[in-house]
C-alpha cells in the first residue's frame, strides 16, 4: 500500500491510496481522472499514460524500457521526468510519489 499524489492536467490534485499489483496507470484511472486515457489498457503501445514524476521517492520506480523510452520519444511533452505510468507497478517504496498527468498530444 502507497498513497500516491496525482495532479490532473487542470491542476486538481488528489491523494490516492494505490495497492501493490495495480499500475499508476490503473490507480489514476480508477480515480476518475478523465484526461488519462490509457487508451491501450496497459500494453505499452499508446503513450496516452504519460505522466510527469514531480517528487517523492523516483529512485523506487521501475526501470524505463526501451518500448517505454521510444513510445515517450513520439510526446511533444516529454521532459527529463516523464514516464508512462502503465509501466509503473506500485509498491510500498512509492509511499509519497506526486505525478502530473500530461497535456494531450
Ligand atoms: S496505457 Fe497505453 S502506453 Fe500506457
Amino acid at each position: 500500500m502507497a498513497s500516491i499524489t496525482v495532479i490532473g492536467v487542470s491542476g486538481e490534485e488528489r491523494l490516492l491510496e494505490a495497492r501493490t499489483g495495480q499500475t499508476v496507470m490503473e490507480v489514476i484511472r480508477d480515480a476518475g481522472f478523465d484526461e488519462l486515457l490509457a487508451l491501450c489498457g496497459g500494453c505499452c503501445s499508446c503513450a496516452t499514460c504519460h505522466v510527469h514524476v514531480e517528487g517523492g521517492p523516483a529512485e523506487a520506480l521501475a526501470a524505463m524500457s526501451e518500448d517505454e523510452n521510444d513510445l515517450l520519444d513520439s510526446s511533444s511533452h516529454r521532459g527529463g521526468q516523464s514516464r508512462l505510468s502503465c509501466q509503473l507497478p506500485i509498491t510500498d517504496a512509492l509511499d509519497g510519489l506526486r505525478v502530473r498527468i500530461a497535456p494531450e498530444d
